[in-house]
Parts: C-alpha cells; structure tokens; sequence
C-alpha cells in the first residue's frame, strides 16, 4: 500500500482542497500539470481544455472523497474529454474483429480439464519474466510475447511491425503474419475459463473502456461504471485478491506509465454477471506455440 501510494504520488500532480479554490490557483494547477506530462496546448485551445481539466479534477476530488475500491487522479489524459479520450485511445475496431474472427477456424480450448480448485490462488506473469514494459501496442501482442517467453525463456519485446496485430488487421488475432507462427484460440466465455487460461499463460481480452473514472483510474480495484460494448484490447496477465479479498484480474493496458498502477489496471473479478467486469470474459483469446520466434534478423521471415 505505502509502496503504491509512492510510485502515485511521483508520478501524477497531487493537489489539495485549496489548489481548486479560486480560478488563479486552478489555472496554475493546470500550468503545473501540463509542465509535468510535457502537454503543450496553443493559446486558442487552452482555455477548453483547460474548462475540461477543472471539469475532471472536480470529478476526480469528488470522487475520491467516496469509499471506494480504487481511486482516480490528474494522469496525462486529465484534458481531454471523455469521447475526445474515447475516440484516441479505444475504437470501435474489437466489434469488426470479433465478426470477421467466426469465419476462421478456430482452435479449441485447451484447458477446460484443469480443475478450477486447483488453480494457484494468485499468479502474476510479470514475476516470471513474461511480460515486457508497457508500450503502446495491441492487445495481441502481450499475448504471444508471454507465450514465447514461457515456452523459450526468452522475453522478446514484439511491435505492430514485426507481428500484425489484432484490432488493426482484417483477419484480427487469426490474420497477417501470425496466421504462420501463432494459432489463436478463441471463444471460451466466462471468467472461470479465463482464469484456468490465465493460470497457463497472459490472454488477450477486449474490454469496455468507456467512462471517465476508467480514463482517470489510479490505482486500486475497478469497479465500473462500465457496460459490455467492447472497444479497447488489453492483456490478462495474472490475477490474485486483495487483502480484504477482493479478487481482481491484473489487466495490461497500453496508455502508458502514467495511467493507472504502472500502465496496468486491476479489475473486479468472479462478478454475478458472465461477461466480467466490463465484458472482460467476452472475447479472450490466446496463442499457441506453434513456432518460436527468432530473437535475429530472421524474425522479418516469420
Ligand atoms: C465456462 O466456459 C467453459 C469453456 O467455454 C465451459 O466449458 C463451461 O461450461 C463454462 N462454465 C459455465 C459455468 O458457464
């Protein structure tokens, strides 16, 4: 908790009552926070943002006055509006990809057998070395970096160029150059199956990435608001429970170290309802080994 509260306050402006109580003293609020995420905004378009920057940082003060498993702050994203966020940083690509994704075979899933009480209680693929810095990549890609350093040991940082990835191709996770080193299974539905798979290896999932608490989110276990419209790929990459038990997915994201714990997000696990926490169990899918790949030059072959 004091370890998570440190890297928080080093990483995002904190602010006080008396920061928001007068234009002049918001304004420089503003200035400070744009001095840190090095945010430059022409003279013409300050002024809105800065009216959404008090707009947020009055959503986030009250918000964090409430009880509540996870806390917001002023992140880099702290300017932009909802859909403005929206429209940037998730799209509406997962829907396509989960349409074209039915007309390819598809693998079927391997781990039903494992019996769910005999699952390790917590498991986390960053401590294994599984999982590489957040980057800005697709949800594809932690995926089969995992698997590979899994099966090789060795932990390859992939890009959109050396494999193509999910929300940016036709074919989805099934398409471009995957289709010859990876095969992807998919269609396995609910949170149990996504554990018994996680418990194997990082999966890739789609969430709903709407609201402006998941914009802002700092750290913590998130519990909506959030619906099921898919539109923003990450990577399960463990899951565990707090101390209170609490149990959570530990979620990958791609908006960089500013945003929540790290660039990672923890979410609500084993809600009553199957799709999970903003439909995280709707549309995992994982790769399998069916050739490794090369840390050389001949990865431009695969
Ligand atoms: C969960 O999904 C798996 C894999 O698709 C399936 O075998 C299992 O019956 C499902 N369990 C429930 C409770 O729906």
């Amino acid at each position: 908790m004091l370890l998570a509260l440190a890297f928080t306050v080093s990483r995002c402006i904190p602010f006080t009552e008396e920061d928001l109580s007068s234009e002049d003293r918001l304004w420089a609020l503003y200035e400070r926070w744009r001095s840190h995420h090095t945010v430059s905004r022409d003279l013409d378009e300050k002024r809105r943002r800065f009216n959404v920057f008090k707009h947020n940082i009055k959503f986030i003060h009250e918000f964090n006055k409430k009880d509540e498993p996870y806390k917001l702050k002023l992140n880099a994203f702290a300017d932009l509006t909802n859909q403005e966020f929206l429209d940037h940083y998730a799209g509406s690509k997962i829907e396509h990809h989960r349409i074209r994704r039915g007309e390819k075979p598809e693998g079927e899933f391997k781990h039903g057998h494992i019996d769910i009480y005999k699952l390790p209680a917590s498991v986390d693929w960053r401590t294994q070395g599984a999982v590489t810095p957040v980057k800005d990549q697709g949800k594809c890609i932690a995926a089969v970096e995992g698997i590979n350093q899994i099966v090789t040991k060795e932990l390859i940082s992939l890009s959109e160029q050396e494999l193509v990835d999910c929300d940016t191709t036709d074919w989805g996770c099934n398409g471009g150059l995957m289709d010859h080193a990876f095969e992807f299974i998919t269609d396995f539905d609910n949170e149990t199956a996504l554990q018994q798979a996680v418990a194997n290896q990082p999966v890739s999932v789609a969430i709903d990435a709407s609201g402006l608490a998941f914009q802002l989110y700092s750290e913590g276990v998130f519990i909506g608001p959030c619906g099921t419209s898919l539109n923003h790929g990450v990577a399960v990459v463990g899951y565990g429970a707090t101390q209170d038990g609490t149990k959570y997915w530990i979620v990958k994201n791609s908006w960089g170290t500013s945003w929540g714990e790290q660039g990672y997000i923890r979410m609500k696990r084993e809600i009553p309802n199957n799709r999970g926490q903003c439909g995280i169990a709707m549309s995992p899918s994982y790769p399998i080994k069916a050739s490794l790949i090369p840390s050389d030059e001949s990865k431009d072959e695969l």
